[in-house]
């Protein structure tokens, strides 16, 4: 199988190494640069004898290359992981165009509609499902962009454990700890088994658990401010 990625910038080159685990990838950006296992060129052009062709360009050089890509993809599908930019806007030019979306660690793969699973399945990772192409919108901010915002979440549990004296590599460890922790607990037991195994009646867990609400006002509103710039971008 022979993948084109087209942009290979922060989300193009972590897609473009994932896919050169399971087939031979031609990458594609202005500065050209070393990429073990991945040829990396300055012509979209090269990725005309592609199965499949993926692109992580920013939404508006997206827009302007559209003609151009849907040229040189002719009847081979496009896959396009460019935030904003819709189906509709995509068909104006390529024949075979779908969606997905992910983030720089690709551990997961969201994607509309249905039919585009058979292009990326080689990604060799998790995929979702969405809904509809609204959701797939809406998981630039929660797939997409969610790192970020939760890596100040991280950041604030650091900054909290230096005040009570502990020093910054321990409370980086621990942060790193526990927010890998409670991924896997609350994927297991689900929030209210998480309280009862950890919140003891009259205990200390209690005290931290019932101030929270500030903390998840602010972070719906983070989230729901990047799902509304994904629609409209
Ligand atoms: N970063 C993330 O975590 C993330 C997560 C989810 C979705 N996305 C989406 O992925 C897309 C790219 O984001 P990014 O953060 O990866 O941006 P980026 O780091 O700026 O990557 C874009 C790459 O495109 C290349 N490029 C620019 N113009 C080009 C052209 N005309 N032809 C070929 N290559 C060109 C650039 O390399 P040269 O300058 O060498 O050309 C650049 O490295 C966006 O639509 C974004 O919404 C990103």
């Amino acid at each position: 199988m022979k993948v084109g990625v087209i942009g290979v910038g922060n989300l193009g080159m972590a897609l473009a190494k994932k896919a050169c685990k399971n087939a031979e990838v031609v990458a594609v950006k202005r500065k050209v640069v070393e990429v073990e296992g991945v040829e990396v060129t300055d012509r979209i052009e090269d990725v005309g004898d592609c199965d499949v062709i993926l692109v992580a360009l920013k939404p508006d050089v997206f827009r302007m290359e559209l003609e151009r890509i849907g040229r040189v993809a002719g009847e081979k599908p496009v896959v396009s992981f460019a935030a904003g930019v819709k189906l509709d806007e995509m068909r104006r030019h390529i024949k075979i165009p779908f969606r997905a979306m992910t983030n720089i660690a690709t551990s997961l793969i969201a994607y509309w509609p249905a039919e585009t699973f058979q292009h990326i399945s080689f990604l060799d990772t998790e995929f979702i499902e969405c809904s509809n192409e609204g959701e797939l919108d809406i998981m630039t901010a929660y797939l997409g962009s969610s790192p970020s915002i939760l890596a100040y979440l991280m950041h604030t549990f650091i900054l909290s454990a230096i005040r009570d004296g502990v020093d910054y590599a321990k409370s980086l460890k621990v942060a790193v700890s526990a927010f890998k922790a409670t991924a896997e607990l609350y994927d297991r037991l689900g929030l209210e088994g998480v309280l009862k195994k950890i919140a003891t009646p009259a205990g200390t867990t209690i005290e931290g658990v019932i101030r929270v609400s500030e903390a998840q006002r602010a972070l719906i509103e983070a989230l729901s401010a990047t799902s509304s710039k994904a629609r409209v971008i």
